[in-house]
């Protein structure tokens, strides 16, 4: 099942995920955050939710420290967790990009087998998408895209910058999610909307291939994202 939202702008996007992250969260939840910009105003808009009881963890992360300003987890920290009081604090399960991309992709699969058993079933699972259509750090051409068995892989090599190795959630996880939620917004994104929800998505598109089955695909756009798509 798949449904599209389509708001005015990037800031309607983040308030509206604000309010689907808030709500799994309640009900304690493993949710799985993204890197990038849209979300990370969603992030912001958290800090006065609850989110005790709830277990978060990252659908990608670059391979760098917590204190890096390439890791997601710093973005997620600076925006959200550093704000949450004691009683409220969610679990955190961090990539430990430290350790080097296979290891820490190793340690991530460990820790989602172990939380969640070895048919893992994430109540959310947060996305962004690239203008290139990669998703997490899944990148067009490359191998973790076509990754059947594993989890958590590494990317040596990155599509994109910034040029830092990366893990990341692989296709078998996010389609085994209740819910993916991809939260796009800007003008620059609009071809790669098209191209990974259009019809006929193009098979090119890493973002093209995240169907959840039988879970819900939830696509958060702004108008501007969503301004080739909505043409079709
Ligand atoms: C990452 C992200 C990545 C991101 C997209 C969109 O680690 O870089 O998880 O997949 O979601 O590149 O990013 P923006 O929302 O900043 O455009």
């Amino acid at each position: 099942m798949s449904s599209f939202k389509i708001h005015d702008d990037s800031a309607a996007v983040a308030a509206a995920a604000a309010e689907r992250i808030a709500s799994v969260a309640s009900a304690g939840g493993h949710i799985a955050l993204a890197g990038g910009s849209t979300p990370e105003k969603a992030y912001e808009l958290l800090r006065t939710a609850s989110l005790r009881g709830a277990s978060l963890w990252f659908s990608d992360d670059r391979a760098v420290g917590p204190e890096a300003p390439e890791s997601n987890y710093a973005m997620a920290a600076r925006s959200l967790l550093d704000h949450i009081p004691e009683p409220d604090r969610p679990r955190v399960h961090r990539i430990e990009g430290e350790l080097g991309p296979e290891a820490a992709a190793d340690r991530y699969e460990a820790l989602v087998r172990a939380e969640l058993g070895d048919k893992p079933h994430f109540d959310l699972i947060l996305l962004g998408l690239g203008p290139d259509a990669h998703t997490a750090s899944l990148f067009p051409g490359k191998p973790a895209v076509g990754e059947s068995r594993r989890f958590v892989v590494a990317v040596p090599e990155p599509g994109m910058k910034p040029w830092v190795p990366r893990v990341t959630f692989t296709l078998p996880l996010i389609n085994a999610a209740r819910e993916v939620l991809f939260l796009v917004a800007g003008a620059d994104k609009a071809p790669a909307v098209a191209r990974a929800f259009g019809e006929p998505p193009d098979p090119e598109s890493p973002a093209a291939h995240v169907r959840p089955d039988p879970g819900r695909l939830v696509v958060m756009l702004d108008e501007e994202a969503a301004g080739i798509l909505a043409d079709d």
